[in-house]
């Protein structure tokens, strides 16, 4: 009997729409789910010749070649571990589990070392696309062993999505760092659809622009440096009609955003790691504000302080709010590319910044044509501290900075909350400050705590009976 070439565990959205995709790119693959019914249905829906259903987990290993290779798809957390459990007695010595699901990297960390202990191969695959990425070309953060990797690169890099030519997948690093680039992907996913979310609100209430119009901005915007994905659908949903009544629907659908939680992690991960990743943060607690529906309607005519619209409507409104958020798109992955430097750092991984923007640049939700310029920037300076501080980036921000200020100063005078952008320029100006206000919080801490501080002048640690202040 011809074995299989690898296998795929979970056939929800996701496993049944990479399974495909696998099979389209010449595998055989084997497929299994718990519940045999859900894979019975879903290849009578899809029937292909190369996919091969097996009703329990034994036939499904017996039929892999060896080493075999084993892709999960199932639901983050406890599943992961339950389905390894089963596996894993019936693999043999250096077979090789993929868990393609969005698991915490810290997970994949404690999984790989479990799984390798026992002499198999552990690889935590970050997967980003959505359904039709996955059908079609996903983008593929794979880490681990590379070691497993050579024996999985040519099938995963042959499934991934393609920018000219490349693979938008690479070898990422060790143990959890595939699933931490997938995370702080997620992490910049939240921030571009903040910032897009507040450019809305801003046209909206303080252009006064329609439904149609906010499409056709946002159709322009998608022709220039601003042109991704995220762009693309938001000027397609402000076009869709609601089915049930004459609204457009976007002006029917509930303003509480729902969330997974990568975007809280990647959050938490910037206070484990000490990395200041304020928009980020922000477009998170935007969300759980959000989800406040009721205390926000509540709070609607209590808080009221009657402003006035002073804006008025025209192009270079537009203009100055477009600009507004490519600068405030600069910072955000200023922050999370930042975030991934430190994450490096703590866990000694060898991350190409280069190849991780490459990756971005197709299959994935945050795919953009901005992430060519981050590509070159790291391919210019590996080491770059910062990419705000890439020739490129710097000279953009240089420009549109003055829009960003204009634009977040008219937002709080017009009672728009936008704090995504006003977090950008925050973090714009704090970054670019020589000397910061820290002096008087050393200060303080020295004076309540006698937590001592240091001096510009000379070397070594001070402290002060602050209270007992010179008279004279
Ligand atoms: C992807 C996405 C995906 C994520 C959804 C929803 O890269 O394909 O990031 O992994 O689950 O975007 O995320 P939230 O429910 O947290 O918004």
């Amino acid at each position: 009997m011809k074995k299989n070439n690898i296998g795929v565990i979970g056939l929800a959205v996701m496993g049944s729409n990479l399974a495909l995709n696998i099979a389209d790119n010449g595998y055989d693959v084997a497929i299994y789910n718990r519940t045999t019914k859900v894979g019975e249905d879903f290849l009578a829906t899809n029937p292909h010749k190369n996919l091969h259903l097996y009703k329990t987990m034994e036939e499904f290993v017996d039929s892999l070649e060896k080493p075999r290779k084993i892709i999960l798809m199932v639901q983050a957390g406890a599943p992961v571990d339950k389905v390894i459990e089963s596996l894993t007695v019936l693999l043999d010595k250096d077979d090789i589990i993929m868990d393609g699901g969005n698991s915490n990297f810290n997970d994949t960390i404690r999984r790989t070392q479990e799984v390798e202990e026992r002499g198999f191969k552990f690889l935590g695959v970050g997967i980003s696309g959505g359904e039709e990425g996955a059908r079609f070309g996903p983008a593929i953060m794979p880490g681990g062993s590379e070691d497993a990797y050579a024996h999985v690169s040519e099938i995963l890099e042959k499934i991934a999505a393609k920018k000219d030519g490349e693979a938008c997948c690479a070898y990422i690093g060790d143990n959890g760092a595939g699933h931490y680039v997938k995370m702080v992907h997620n992490g910049i996913e939240y921030a571009d659809m903040q910032l897009i979310a507040e450019s809305y609100s801003l046209l909206k209430n303080l252009g006064n622009f329609s439904n149609a119009e906010l499409a056709d901005i946002f159709n322009y915007w998608n022709q220039g440096e601003l042109e991704s994905y995220l762009i693309e659908i938001t000027a397609d949903i402000f076009k869709v009609k609601d089915p049930d009544s004459d609204a457009d629907l976007i002006d029917v659908v509930l303003d509480k955003a729902a969330q997974k939680g990568t975007g809280k992690w990647t959050v938490e991960e910037a206070l484990n790691t000490g990395t200041d990743a304020s928009l980020l943060a922000s477009s998170v607690f935007a969300r759980f504000m959000s989800a406040q529906k009721d205390q926000r309607v509540f709070a609607e005519d209590l808080l009221n302080v009657n402003l006035e619209n002073d804006v008025e409507k025209n192009q270079e409104l537009v203009e100055k709010i477009r600009q507004a958020l490519y600068a405030s798109k600069i910072i955000a992955y200023a922050q999370g590319f930042d975030l991934m430097k430190n994450a490096a750092i703590e866990h000694d991984w060898d991350l190409d910044f280069s190849s991780i923007a490459k990756i971005f640049r197709e299959g994935c939700i945050i795919r953009a044509r901005f992430l060519n310029r981050i590509a070159d920037a790291y391919t210019k300076n590996p080491k770059l501290h910062n990419l705000m501080l890439d020739e490129a980036f710097k000279n953009t921000l240089i420009d549109y900075q003055d829009s960003l200020r204009e634009v977040s100063v008219l937002a709080i005078k017009n009672g728009v909350s936008i704090p995504a952008f006003t977090n950008a320029i925050a973090y714009f100006d704090a970054y670019r400050q020589g000397r910061s206000n820290a002096n008087l919080i050393q200060a303080q801490r020295d004076y309540f705590g006698a937590h001592t501080f240091e001096r510009i002048d000379k070397e070594g640690s001070f402290h002060h009976q602050w209270g007992e202040v010179n008279e004279d």
